[in-house]
C-alpha cells in the first residue's frame, strides 16, 4: 500500500520566531503540562482560519493539498488507485481534543478527540473498479466524514542549533473512525450522468464498506499531512521559543 502527498511549502527564513502572541504558550516543568496543552491546542486550532508566515503554520481552513494519491485497498472493494488534486479540506480547525500531550522524556507528542466533519474536495481522476464497477472519470469530487474519532502520535528528536532545540518529528502514526462517509463524484464516465448518479448511489449505499478499504490510506496521506505542518512549524519554533 502506498499513498503519497504533495504539499504547498511555506519558505522559511532562517531566523527562529516565538509563537504568535494569541497562542498560550506552556510551562513544561509545570506539575501537570498536558493539561496546559490541551488548553492551548484547544484554544490555537480555531485561530487557524488564516496563516501565520512568521511560524510557518499554513491556513487550516481550508487546508491545501496539492496532491493526495491513495494505493488500491486489500480486501478488492476499492480496485482503483485514487488520484486527487488541488484538495482543499475545511473542518480541521473545528477538531475538538480530548487530550494532547508533548511528552518530552518519550519524547512523543499524542492527541486524540474528535473531527465533527471534514469535508474534502479535490479534482480526482480514477481508473478502475470500485465494488466490481467500473469507477472511471475526472473531476470534481466532494468526500465528507462525519464524527471521526482521531488519534494521533507523532515520535520527535530534539536537535541542536545555534544553542535552540528544536523538535524533529519522526514516526507518525494516525487512526480515523468515521461515523458515515459520503461520496459524491461529478462526470463520471465522461458525464454519462446516469452511470454517474447511480456509482454515487452505490458508493453511499456501502459507504463504511467502501472506507474501510482505504481507511489506512487516508490515515497514512493524513499523518504525513499533519507531521509536515507540525515539522514546519516547530522547525521554526524552538522549544525555547514555543514553551516556557
Ligand atoms: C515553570 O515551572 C517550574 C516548576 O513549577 C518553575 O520552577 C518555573 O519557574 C516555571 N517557569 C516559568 C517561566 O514560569
Amino acid at each position: 500500500m502506498k499513498t503519497t502527498v504533495a504539499l504547498l511549502v511555506l519558505v522559511a527564513c532562517a531566523h527562529s520566531a516565538n509563537l504568535p502572541s494569541s497562542f498560550k504558550k506552556c510551562n513544561r516543568s509545570s506539575p501537570e503540562p498536558a493539561k496546559c496543552y490541551l488548553e492551548a491546542a484547544s484554544d490555537g486550532l480555531p485561530q487557524l482560519t488564516k496563516a501565520y508566515p512568521e511560524v510557518n503554520l499554513p491556513n487550516f481552513e481550508p487546508m491545501e493539498i496539492t496532491e493526495l494519491r491513495i494505493a488500491a485497498g486489500s480486501q478488492s472493494v476499492v480496485n482503483v488507485e485514487q488520484i486527487f488534486r488541488d484538495c482543499k479540506l475545511f473542518g480541521l480547525s473545528k477538531l475538538h481534543f480530548d487530550e494532547l500531550n508533548f511528552d518530552f522524556d518519550e519524547k512523543v507528542l499524542s492527541a486524540s478527540g474528535l473531527i465533527p466533519e471534514i469535508d474534502k474536495r479535490c479534482q480526482y481522476e480514477f481508473n478502475g473498479k470500485i465494488l466490481l464497477l467500473p469507477m472511471v472519470g475526472t473531476g470534481p469530487s466532494t468526500i465528507v466524514l462525519k464524527n471521526i474519532k482521531f488519534t494521533y502520535r507523532s515520535e520527535f528528536e530534539v536537535v541542536e542549533k545555534k544553542n535552540k532545540h528544536f523538535m524533529k518529528f519522526g514516526t507518525t502514526t494516525l487512526s480515523l473512525d468515521p461515523e458515515s462517509v459520503s461520496y459524491n463524484f461529478e462526470n463520471l464516465f465522461n458525464g454519462d450522468k446516469q452511470l454517474g448518479d447511480n456509482m454515487n448511489k452505490v458508493l453511499n449505499e456501502n459507504h463504511l464498506e467502501v472506507f474501510s478499504d482505504v481507511r489506512k490510506g487516508y490515515e497514512a496521506g493524513l499523518a504525513i499531512v499533519l507531521k509536515q505542518v507540525l515539522s514546519n512549524m516547530f522547525a521554526k519554533v524552538s522549544i525555547e521559543e514555543g514553551f516556557d
